[in-house]
């Protein structure tokens, strides 16, 4: 077997993970943020799940369910336990990690 069929078949058992997506506020709610990850999507068609790890506001939540996305699992106080400061988004403070995935 050679190295780059190892590599292709390394993928088949690597997730993909959306990190972040994040557009300038002064432009969100215009279509963008689904533009791009609608991108992702069209460039790893085929490639199985994709997943994304994020906080649970309803802003995330609403967001990448329009992007086709389903709620998957959470970790229970994630951000609490993560991060040396507490984070605020939309005035709610983050405690868990929320996973959502789609099946490309
Ligand atoms: C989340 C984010 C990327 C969305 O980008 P956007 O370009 O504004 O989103 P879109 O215009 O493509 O919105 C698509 C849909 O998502 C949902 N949505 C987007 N922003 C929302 C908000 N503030 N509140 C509720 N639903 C929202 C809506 O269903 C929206 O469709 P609609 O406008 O027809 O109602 C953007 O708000 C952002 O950069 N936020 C800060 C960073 C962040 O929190 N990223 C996510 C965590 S990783």
């Amino acid at each position: 077997m050679e190295i780059h069929q190892i590599f292709e078949n390394m993928r088949d058992f690597m997730p993909l993970l959306l990190l972040a997506v994040a557009v300038d506020p002064r432009s969100q709610r215009r279509g963008y943020g689904k533009a791009l990850v609608r991108h992702a999507f069209a460039h790893y068609a085929g490639h199985g799940k994709m997943r994304i790890g994020t906080g649970d506001t309803p802003m995330t939540v609403s967001f990448y369910e329009s992007c086709g996305f389903v709620y998957s699992h959470r970790i229970k106080d994630y951000m609490l336990e993560h991060y040396d400061h507490p984070i605020f988004e939309d005035g709610v403070q983050l405690r868990d990690k929320v996973y959502f995935a789609k099946e490309l």
